[in-house]
C-alpha cells in the first residue's frame, strides 16, 4: 500500500475517499500524457473550430515550417489580451507562418495594424497566404528582415498597445528593450518561451544559445524600472514552458 493510500484510510482524517471523494485520482496529473488530455478537455470546451486557423497550421507544415506556433490556447489568450486592452497597434517579433498574427489581427478594429518582423524570406511568404486566407491582410504588415534591423525602422510614433515576442532567443532581452521604447504608457508586451523545462533556470543543465538568451533577459527584469511584470509557467501537451507578461508603467 502506498503512503498516499494509507493516509487516506487513517480514521479521522479526511474519510475513507480522503478529502475529494471516491472518484479522485491518487496519481497527480504530472505526465505529458495527463497534461495533453487536460489541454484537450479545455480546449475542447473553450475553443470554437477555426476553419482559417486550421488552414494556416496545415499550410506551414505543408511549407516544411517548424510546429512552434503558439498553442490555440495561448494564441486565444493573446486575442483576449489584445482585445481586453483595446489594442490597435500590435508589434509582433517572429512571424513564422502567421498562426499567431491572425489571432493578434483578430483583436483589432479595422483600422487596427499588426506590424509582424520575420527574418525568413519563405516564412514570410507562408504567413502572407495564410493570413490573406484568413481575411485579416488588411490589418498586418509584415517586415522581412533581422528583426533588430527592422525595429529600428519601425516608426515610434503612434506607438505600440501590445507587443508579442517570439523569434530568436538570443535577441530577447534586445527585442524587449525595443519594445519597450516604441509603446505607449499602460501598454503590454507577452514574451514567449521563458522557461523551456525548467532548463532556463538551470545553468548548470542548459547553456544553449536558446537557455542562455531568456536567462540573459529574465536577470536584466531585476533592474528593470520600467515595467511591472509576472512569469507564468504553463504545461501542455508540448510540455513546460510559460510566457512573461510586462506592463509598461
Ligand atoms: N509567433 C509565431 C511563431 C514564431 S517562431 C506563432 O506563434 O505563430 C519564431 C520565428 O522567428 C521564426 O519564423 C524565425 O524565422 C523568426 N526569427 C528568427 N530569428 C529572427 C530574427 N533575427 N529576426 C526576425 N525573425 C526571426
Ligand atoms: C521553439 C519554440 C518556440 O515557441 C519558439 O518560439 C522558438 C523555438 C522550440 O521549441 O525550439
Ligand atoms: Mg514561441
Amino acid at each position: 500500500m502506498s503512503e498516499a493510500q494509507v493516509e487516506q484510510h487513517e480514521p479521522g482524517h479526511h474519510g475513507p475517499h480522503g478529502r475529494h471523494g471516491p472518484g479522485r485520482r491518487e496519481r497527480p496529473p504530472t505526465t505529458r500524457v495527463d497534461w495533453e488530455r487536460s489541454d484537450n478537455f479545455h480546449n475542447s470546451h473553450l475553443l470554437r473550430k477555426d476553419e482559417a486557423l486550421d488552414a494556416a497550421i496545415r499550410n506551414s507544415e505543408a511549407n516544411d515550417l517548424p510546429p512552434i506556433s503558439v498553442s490555440p490556447a495561448a494564441g486565444q489568450l493573446l486575442y483576449l489580451l489584445a482585445k481586453s486592452i483595446g489594442a490597435k497597434r500590435v508589434l509582433e517579433i517572429g512571424t513564422l507562418g502567421g498562426y499567431s498574427t491572425i489571432h493578434l489581427a483578430r483583436a483589432l478594429p479595422d483600422d487596427g495594424k499588426v506590424i509582424t518582423l520575420e527574418l525568413s524570406e519563405h516564412h514570410a511568404k507562408v504567413a502572407t497566404e495564410n493570413i490573406t486566407k484568413a481575411g485579416v491582410a488588411s490589418k498586418v504588415d509584415i517586415i522581412v528582415g533581422p528583426a533588430l534591423d527592422s525595429l529600428r525602422k519601425v516608426a515610434s510614433e503612434p506607438k505600440f498597445d501590445f507587443a508579442f515576442i517570439d523569434a530568436d532567443k538570443t535577441n530577447m532581452l534586445n527585442y524587449f528593450i525595443a519594445a519597450k521604447r516604441l509603446l505607449r504608457k499602460g501598454g503590454a508586451i507577452y514574451v514567449d518561451n521563458v522557461i523551456r523545462g525548467g532548463l532556463v533556470a538551470d545553468p548548470a543543465a542548459d547553456t544553449s544559445e536558446f537557455s542562455d538568451g531568456v536567462r540573459k533577459f529574465i536577470l536584466a527584469m531585476k533592474d528593470d524600472e520600467e515595467v511591472e511584470a509576472t512569469t507564468i509557467g504553463t504545461v501542455t501537451g508540448k510540455g513546460y514552458d510559460g510566457f512573461l507578461y510586462a506592463v509598461k508603467k
